[in-house]
This record gives C-alpha cells, structure tokens and sequence, in this order.
C-alpha cells in the first residue's frame, strides 16, 4: 500500500479528465493536493469531492502567473513534494491547415508550460533533495498521427525536456519521468471522430479504451518510493497500443 502522508503534491490540468483522477488517486494515498487548472467553477467542484483540497487558479502557459500561483503554494504548503504536469489541449489539423496560432497555442499549453512550473518547484525540492516531477505526454509523441502534428511535437518534446531534467537534478534525488497515456476514456477523446475511435481500439493489444484510473495508477508508482530508482523514464499506459 502506497502512502504519501505528508506529502504536498500539485496536478495540473485537475479541473476534470485524467488530471482529477490523479489528484483523486494522490489525495486517497494520503498526500495534501493542490489543485490547478484555469477554472475555478471546475477546480471548486473537484475541490469539494476532495473534501476541500486547496485550488490555485491559472493560466499555465503563462510564466508570470505560474510564478505567481506557485509562490502562493509554497507560502500556504511549505514545500511541494511532488508536482504533474497534466494540463493539456488540442487544436488538431492537416499541417496544411493548420494555423500559426494553433500551433503556437498547444506548443505553449502543453510543453513552454512544463518549464514554467518545473523551474518554480526545483528551488523547494532540491532544499530538502527529494522531490517526483511526473510530465504526461501521450502516445502520440511517440508513434506520431495524422492531424496532430502539433500536439505530437509538443508531447515529444516533453519526453526531452524529461530526460534532460532528470539528468539535470539526479544528484539532488529528484526523478523526473513520463507518463504517456494511450488512448483513454475522457472528454478530449470523446471529441475525436468515431471513425478515428474505431480505428485506435482496434489496435489496442487489450482490446479495450483505458480509463483515467490506469493513467492515475502509473502516476501514484513513479510518485511513491517504489520507484525511488526510476528517473528519465517514459510509462507508457497503453494496453498495448504502443509497445
Ligand atoms: N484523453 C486521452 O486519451 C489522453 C491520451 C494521452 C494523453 N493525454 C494527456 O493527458 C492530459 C489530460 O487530458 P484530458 O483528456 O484529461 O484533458 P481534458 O481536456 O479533460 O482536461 C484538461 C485539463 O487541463 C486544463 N488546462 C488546459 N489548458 C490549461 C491552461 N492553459 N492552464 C491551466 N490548465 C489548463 C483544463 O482546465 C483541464 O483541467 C493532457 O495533457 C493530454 O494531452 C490524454
């Protein structure tokens, strides 16, 4: 049994989807979580389920209220143990279609964000040298799809910046790693074409969707000390779509 009494952990992206699961999962391991996402109605709602975990509003992609909003964090909380970052979007198209704006938007949402957030919570970890960054990537960074190149480039991007991270600070006995969830049961894959759903479940080895739990599993492990040794690694949560 995983305990993380004790423990301060901020998700991002928690308002709803796999980043509510993993808070959920975090909190019923006993760890203080700290909610973050762009809506408070949201973060409120999660909050309450949680028996009112603290919620830090804001815009990830922004440097200056990340540092705002972590601040506030570590003054409240003390320290921050563990933090996911999970907030993510899509804008899919051709590349032909695709606009400049579209691109930029998921290139700064799902990967200029992680340096934020990371870079505010190095400080506090490498103080009290242990500390668990988590990045949620996805499949798609690594095998790539058609209408996603943005969003694939960004996923795979965090998988570098991941491994350069963790080289960075292993000797503070802080890991950094990655999870890539496949393709899983949430309001973002519910808005993919059904002949694209199809397409996907009919090559996952398990021969069915995951669900947020799984991704959240995955998360609790590399956030525990079972995986003290774990650094730079990439989970792939699958079923074997990806292997
Ligand atoms: N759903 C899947 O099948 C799947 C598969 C692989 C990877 N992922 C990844 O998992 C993560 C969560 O996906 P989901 O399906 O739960 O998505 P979702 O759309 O249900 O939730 C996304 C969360 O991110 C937050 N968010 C978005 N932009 C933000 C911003 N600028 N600042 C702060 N918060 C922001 C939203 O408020 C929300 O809480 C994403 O990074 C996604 O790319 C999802």
């Amino acid at each position: 049994m995983i305990d993380l009494t004790g423990q301060v952990a901020v998700v991002t992206g928690a308002s709803r989807g796999i980043g509510r699961a993993i808070a959920e999962k975090l909190h019923s391991a006993g760890a203080d979580v700290v909610l973050v996402a762009r809506n408070q109605a949201l973060l409120k709602e999660t909050s309450n389920a949680m028996g009112g975990a603290m919620v830090m509003p804001m815009d990830v992609s922004s440097a200056d209220e990340v540092q705002v909003g972590f601040r506030k964090i570590i003054q409240e909380k003390g320290k921050i143990d563990i933090l996911v970052n999970n907030a993510g979007i899509t804008r899919d198209n051709l590349l032909l279609r695709l606009k400049e704006e579209d691109i930029q938007r998921v290139l700064d949402v799902n990967l200029k964000s992680i340096f934020f957030t990371s870079k505010n919570v190095l400080r506090p970890m490498m103080k009290q040298r242990k500390g668990r960054i988590i990045n949620i990537s996805s499949v798609i960074g690594l095998m790539g799809n058609s209408g996603q190149s943005n969003y694939a480039a960004s996923k795979a991007g965090i998988i570098g910046f991941t491994k350069s991270l963790a080289r960075e600070v292993g000797s503070r006995n802080i890991t950094v790693n990655v999870v890539a969830p496949g393709f899983i049961e949430t309001d973002m894959t519910a808005e993919l074409p059904e002949t694209v759903q199809k397409e996907m479940a009919a090559s996952i080895a398990l021969g069915r969707f995951g669900s947020t739990e799984d991704v959240a599993n995955a998360v609790l492990f590399l956030a525990s000390d079972l995986a003290a040794y774990v650094t730079g690694e990439v989970m792939n949560v699958t079923g074997g779509m990806y292997m």
